[in-house]
């Protein structure tokens, strides 16, 4: 797996030093903090927890850290089971979702930061707006010219349906796409592989009749070709999934559709 270290920030400041003295199972995180009202540069806060009585997941950790040592301490999560996709962060130098983390799986002192090259709401949350806009700007849903058939759904064959089901379980975390160095340096023009992902997912959708509409849009030396296929999306991707291979699947179809 490909790691990503994220250089030392001279703008990040020492934060913090947060000692739990008599900790039976003690493990230090040192955690990113941004505030963004306090006109101050990030810190990283270092905070020693007992991890006995505590779950075994990052997330458990950090939901021990606010709610007994820094209730200020500011992350996203919800469904605690890889599914919503909201607690994605960067994890000892790699993008993870840290609910289904293991703190286990991780060294003496664990290091958390943001998604990286986001920019950031508070602590560890990344403003996500750019990344749900160019999600939408693919047209996320069926797009259909016909009319239903008039006594039952619009179907496909069970075949057609494992065409789409891999990409259809993208949570959007985010992971992949703030893994991308492409995405880093073009974010604003580049779509990133989860877009990319969206927009195959319908692209092959049996049912769907915006096909070549879908590819028009991405037919732009940006928005689908800033990829270079350098794999890290689907290195990080916590479910599996290969967005790295949808993107080079559209790219063949825009060459088989040209010849
Ligand atoms: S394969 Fe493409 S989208 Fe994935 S990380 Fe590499 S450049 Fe980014
Ligand atoms: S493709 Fe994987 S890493 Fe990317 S947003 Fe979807 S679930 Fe997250
Ligand atoms: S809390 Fe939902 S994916 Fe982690």
């Amino acid at each position: 797996m490909v790691e990503f270290r994220l250089p030392e920030n001279s703008r990040i400041r020492p934060g913090k030093v947060h000692k739990t003295p008599g900790a039976a199972k003690p493990r230090t995180f040192r955690i990113y903090r941004f505030e963004p009202d306090s006109n101050e540069n990030p810190r990283v806060d270092s905070f020693e927890v007992d991890l006995k009585g505590c779950g075994p997941m990052v997330l458990d950790a950090l939901i021990h850290i606010k709610g007994t040592i820094d209730s200020s301490l500011t992350f996203r999560r919800s469904c605690r089971e890889g599914i919503c996709g909201s607690c994605a962060m960067n994890i000892d130098g790699m993008n993870r979702l840290a609910c289904t983390t293991s703190l286990e799986d991780l060294g003496p002192k664990i290091a958390i930061y943001p998604l990286p090259h986001m920019p950031v709401v508070k602590d560890l949350v990344p403003d996500l707006t750019n990344f749900y806009a160019q999600y939408a700007s693919v047209k996320p849903w069926l797009q259909t010219r016909t009319p239903p058939p008039p006594d039952r759904e619009r179907l496909q064959s069970k075949e057609d349906q494992e065409k789409i089901d891999r990409p259809a379980a993208c949570i959007l975390c985010a992971c992949c796409s703030t893994a991308c160095p492409s995405y880093w340096w073009n974010s604003e023009r580049f779509l990133g592989p989860a877009a990319l992902l969206a927009s195959y997912r319908w692209i092959i959708d049996s049912r769907d009749e915006a096909t070549g509409e879908r590819l028009d849009e991405l037919e732009d030396p940006f928005r689908l070709y800033r990829c270079h296929t350098i794999m890290n999306c689907t290195d990080v991707c916590p479910k599996d999934l290969n967005p790295a291979k949808a993107i080079a699947e559209i790219k063949k179809m825009m060459v088989e559709r040209q010849s």
